[in-house]
């Protein structure tokens, strides 16, 4: 099967069907285990604020019948249980590091300030606890987190730490959209692994792994190889996190069914967008909705447009189908809208042999790359003079894309965003504003979201001031 490029954003791949893939049949029944839902996190109330537990662990997976795999997981084996809460919410997450060696937590596309944002200056060594204390000010929106120990990153994540992270607030919760967690309104995490003979997993192996980024011949969604969800011939909503290391996909139904999209990373879009597929980079998240009503006891696939993998068995239960009725505007965005910049801010991505970098400059934690003003609007332009694809993620803003070579944003990019996919020898300009400060004991991270460039140095510091 030849692997499908692509070089320009939006621009129209030919994508192939989707195969099944023949080995993980053989070896797991054809998409037979359930997908799992991971668990929302429990709270309690203390003060009035918002308490979680987490605890980052060890583990034991069974991805392949009859083999244990060690994994790290955040309140379980692999992954981690949801959190949920809603803007204006106090909130007070204590995680506490059962880990054998050093970690931290990063809400990542979280307006958190700098000491609650869990970078990699926020290490939780083993077996104590760090407290990040925030209040929701932002909208609703599908956000995430995993790990960000400096160098570490890459293996911590592959070893199965992240998790989602959901804010609701009043103006999702009264839009007519699914919202039954796990039934209607459902998680996808998806992420590609490799795997030893013996079943554990297999991380980086050298300097191949790190230009490209480490991606594996086996996917997962929700921690499970082939999963199969069973859905009423009605509106299903996915919330779908891109959670691989490096992989990037094209998202798509088996025979190109058209659904829509309804978030991207940080926010709604202003209305649904209609697509056949959709490019996830990873660290980015989207919702769609697909309207099942037409498709009454049949069998769909998700999968991935690039490799003709299918990802998901959807099986539509045949009952009383109920259309679809989709809400003609979503949101509107007015974080940006009367935004003059005052300032602007050049990043170019470096990727040569041996050297992964933005503005020539690797990542050292005791060098503060960037000041910012805090509540100022700044341009940031990034620039990927290379020929492979970068996520660029920032901490701390949603931000707005501006333009891509001069040239308006995908239509399914006008929603507000914490990582965008910077294609080769393309210039994007975002538009950036930061509401919380971040001291220089705690700056905010500016990188690549393939992690193993993140962790060989395509990141930068920066304070907001
Ligand atoms: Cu998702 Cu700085 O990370
Ligand atoms: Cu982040
Ligand atoms: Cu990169």
């Amino acid at each position: 099967m030849k692997r499908r490029n692509f070089l320009k954003a939006g621009s129209l791949l030919a994508l192939s069907p989707l195969l099944s893939h023949a080995k993980t049949e053989e070896r797991f029944g054809s998409f037979t285990q359930v997908l799992p839902i991971p668990k929302l996190a429990a709270h309690h109330m203390q003060n009035g604020i918002k308490t979680f537990e987490l605890h980052t662990r060890e583990g034991e997976t069974e991805f392949f019948k009859g083999v244990m795999t060690d994994t790290y997981g955040v309140n379980t084996s692999f992954l981690g249980e949801t959190i949920r809460v809603s803007q204006g919410d106090k909130v007070q997450i204590n995680v506490k590091n059962a880990l054998d060696e050093t970690t931290t937590l990063h809400w990542h596309g979280l307006e958190a300030p700098g000491v609650s944002d869990g970078g990699p200056h926020s290490t939780i060594p083993a077996g104590t606890t760090w407290s990040a204390k925030m209040e929701i000010v932002q909208d609703a929106a599908t956000i995430w987190y995993h790990p960000h120990t400096h160098r570490q990153t890459g293996r911590q994540v592959f070893m199965g730490m992240a998790g989602l992270f959901i804010i609701d607030d009043k103006h999702a919760d009264a839009l007519a959209l699914p919202k039954e967690y796990g039934v209607d309104d459902i998680p996808l995490v998806i992420q590609d692994r490799r795997f030893y003979a013996d079943g554990q997993l297999m991380y980086k192996q050298g300097m191949h792994d790190t230009m490209m980024g480490l991606t594996g011949n086996i996917r997962l969604v929700n921690g499970v190889i082939d999963p199969v969800v069973e859905v009423e011939p009605k509106a299903i909503r996915f919330r779908i996190l891109n959670g691989s290391n490096a992989r990037i996909y094209n998202l798509m139904f088996d025979g190109g069914y058209a659904f829509h999209q309804i978030a991207g990373d940080s926010s709604f879009l202003p209305t649904p967008v209609k697509l056949q597929h959709m490019v996830l980079a990873t660290g980015e998240r989207a919702e769609i909705m697909m309207d099942f009503s037409a498709y009454a006891g049949k069998t769909l696939y998700f999968g991935d447009g690039m490799d003709g993998r299918r990802l998901l068995k959807i099986v539509v239960k045949n009952s009383k189908p109920v259309p679809a009725i989709l809400p003609e505007t979503l949101i509107e965005i007015t974080k940006y809208q009367h935004a003059k910049a005052a300032n602007k801010r050049a990043f170019r991505l470096n990727m040569s042999m041996g050297f992964l970098g933005i503005n020539e400059k690797q990542m050292d934690m005791n060098r503060i790359d960037e000041v910012v003003k805090k509540d100022t609007f700044e341009i940031w332009e990034i620039w990927n003079p290379s020929p492979r694809p970068h996520p660029f993620h920032v901490h701390g803003t949603g931000f707005k894309i501006l333009s891509r070579d001069g040239k308006p944003p995908l239509i399914n990019e006008t929603g507000l965003k914490d990582t965008v996919l910077v294609y080769p020898r393309e210039k994007v300009q975002i538009m950036v504003v930061f509401r919380h400060l971040a001291p220089k004991e705690r700056p905010y991270m500016y990188h690549c979201h393939i992690l193993e460039h993140e962790d060989a140095g395509m990141m930068g510091q920066f304070t907001v001031v």
